[in-house]
């Protein structure tokens, strides 16, 4: 190889960090020329002023850099037509209409419902931690926080307030965060705006915008965090993706199971299938060995009981009370990455094994990694 090649291949191989595909394959490497020992390297990125435009010109100086023989590296930062951009997002929807659910039943991302029947059981701080753990296990991880009126997801993230998609024409892309592509209707408000006032039928094309305009790219696990209850969302959501899986989480508590088992069972009803339960804020054990048991116990396990009448549901994770896992809900730093010696994260991380090995699409069967 040329050195000119050299630097070339280096060069494409940068990842871009919001479409997360190597900049050769998006077409996005100009002019490389190399006279002696310093290059020049010539790239086109989608939009002006593209927050990924810094980390993408640094890294393609860096990966420059590390060729054998090249000491200087100039960087000359274009942008792309109209055309080109418009091939670019042909080329990312993969031969799909611009409108279409890339998350049907043919679709090779699993999707799982993220539900419970009562609010505050935790739903919303096991799926950040839960999409963070499958994320750190190699998986190619999204997540949509289909709670519009109570969107809690970009908070537990730690997705800084203002963060918006980056559009390409008509696709958004989503925020990645700690290696999730995350969207959720927080990124569309304005300081202090809110979205009480939505009905039904704007909440539906909510989702449902979230479902197709966000360009996810091939993900192996689809988690959508869902709002308390049965309302206008869970139902447009089982309309939307009435294949999808569906993870129940329940406190410990009597009163929160019963719930939690008729959301189960309308779930079902949509042809949802329901794969596991959750059982959350269960018993915390202290240093001293004192067990502090705040909502009793056995709730995970009447839940996933009285919903295996017709298919076995199992219990799938216990997770103990944790402040550990509250502060870093708090602090936007998942504790699954921020103390993996946690109980609470431990468990979290089991569940991330589990649902990877009892996998529909995970195991087995090719995943959907190549693309281009
Ligand atoms: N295992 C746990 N230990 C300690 N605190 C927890 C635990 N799980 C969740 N919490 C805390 O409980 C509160 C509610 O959690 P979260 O918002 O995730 O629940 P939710 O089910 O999504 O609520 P909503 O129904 O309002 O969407 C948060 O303050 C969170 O930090
Ligand atoms: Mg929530």
């Amino acid at each position: 190889m040329s050195s000119a090649d050299s630097v070339r291949a280096a060069v494409a191989a940068v990842s871009d960090p919001e479409l997360r595909r190597p900049i050769g394959d998006l077409d996005m490497v100009r002019e490389i020329s190399v006279e002696g020992s310093r290059a020049h390297v010539a790239i086109v990125l989608t939009i002006v002023g593209c927050p990924a435009a810094q980390r993408i010109e640094s890294d393609v100086r860096a990966a420059a850099a590390a060729v054998p023989g090249v000491d200087d590296v100039e960087v000359e930062v274009g942008v792309m037509t109209p055309a080109e951009r418009k091939a670019l997002t042909e080329k990312l929807r993969d031969g799909r209409a611009p409108r279409q659910m890339p998350f049907g039943p043919d679709s090779l991302t699993r999707v799982i419902l993220v539900s419970s029947g009562k609010g505050g059981v935790g739903k919303s701080t096991v799926t950040a931690n839960l999409a963070v753990a499958l994320a750190e296990q190699g998986l190619a991880v999204g997540l949509v926080d289909a709670d519009v009126h109570g969107f809690s997801i970009p908070g537990l993230l730690g997705i800084a307030a203002g963060t918006q998609p980056t559009r390409i024409d008509d696709l958004m892309l989503p925020p990645v965060a700690h290696g999730v592509k995350t969207i959720s209707i927080g990124m569309f408000l304005r300081d202090g705006e809110a979205v009480v006032a939505w009905r039904g039928p704007m909440l539906h094309r909510t989702v449902q915008q979230f479902l197709t305009d966000v360009f996810f790219g091939a993900l192996d696990v689809l988690l959508i965090d869902m709002p308390p209850g049965t309302g206008d969302i869970a139902i447009s959501i089982g309309q939307i993706l009435p294949h999808a899986e569906v993870l129940v989480v329940t406190t410990p508590q009597a009163a929160a199971s019963d719930v939690a088992i008729r959301s189960g069972l309308v779930a079902r009803q949509t042809g949802q299938r329901v794969i596991g339960v959750v059982e959350n804020m269960g018993p915390l054990t202290l240093p001293d060995g004192t067990v502090v048991d705040l909502f009793g116990s056995g709730g995970g396990t009447a839940v996933a009981d009285a919903l295996s009448e017709t298919e076995e549901v199992p219990l799938l994770a216990s997770i103990p009370l944790s402040p550990g896992l509250r502060a870093g809900g708090d602090a936007g730093v998942p504790i699954v990455l921020a103390d993996p010696t946690d109980a609470a994260a431990a468990a979290i991380r089991d569940l991330a094994r589990s649902l990877s090995r009892r996998g529909r699409g995970l195991s087995g069967r090719p995943l959907p990694m190549s693309l281009g």
